[in-house]
């Protein structure tokens, strides 16, 4: 079996590799993060001000590249932006990441649903979220949850990159104000 660093070498010579990023501190999201400082002589871990201070400062076995809100790291043709998004979906250092070329909004967690559906959808993804809400609880269903999620629908996407289920290019602010109207009723039922 090819280790997640043999598999990324397929794509990307290693030595080539240059920033580590992902959504928050959960094993699925960088358990592998010092596994690929140490096969990566020139990469480095890029997150946010409150992820860095509060775990990744320590974890990380080269310093961590801190964030600020909004700030873009140039990839050379691909612009990423780095998005705070404390406890959304869940974890106080969440960040999702929004290439601003192809207009996609990497959403980790967020919409996750179960199932082994296709890469792409042009389907519903909001029903599903809800459904794998229902099981998981997995969602920070907290006051400010349902703004963060109207300020990333602002964006504007054009490409919902999910981390657990199917993404999609179709309805992107839509599902995302979809999704906040229902936690909305979520909160206010609670
Ligand atoms: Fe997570
Ligand atoms: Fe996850």
């Amino acid at each position: 079996m090819q280790t997640s660093t043999q598999a990324i070498a397929r794509i990307v010579p290693l030595d080539r590799l240059r920033w580590i990023a992902f959504g928050h501190m959960e094993s699925d999201e960088c358990g592998a993060m010092n596994e690929f400082l140490a096969a990566a002589p020139r990469a480095e871990v890029a997150h946010g001000a409150v992820g860095c201070m509060v775990s990744l400062d320590d974890l990380c076995d080269r310093a961590p590249r801190k964030l600020a809100d909004g700030e873009v790291i140039d990839l050379g043709g691909k612009r990423v932006r780095h998005i705070d998004t404390p406890h959304v979906p869940h974890n106080w250092e969440a960040r999702v990441l929004f290439e601003e070329t192809t207009h996609t909004l990497f959403c980790g967690d967020l919409f996750t649903h179960t199932g082994d559906g296709p890469a792409l959808t042009e389907g519903d993804i909001v029903g599903p979220a809800l459904a794998a809400e229902e099981i998981f609880h997995a969602t920070g269903l907290a006051p400010a949850t349902t703004a963060t999620l109207r300020r990333l629908a602002a964006l504007e996407a054009q490409m919902l990159a999910l981390m657990h289920g199917s993404s999609t290019g179709t309805r992107c602010s839509e599902s995302l104000l979809s999704l906040a109207d229902a936690y909305d009723s979520m909160i206010n039922r609670a």
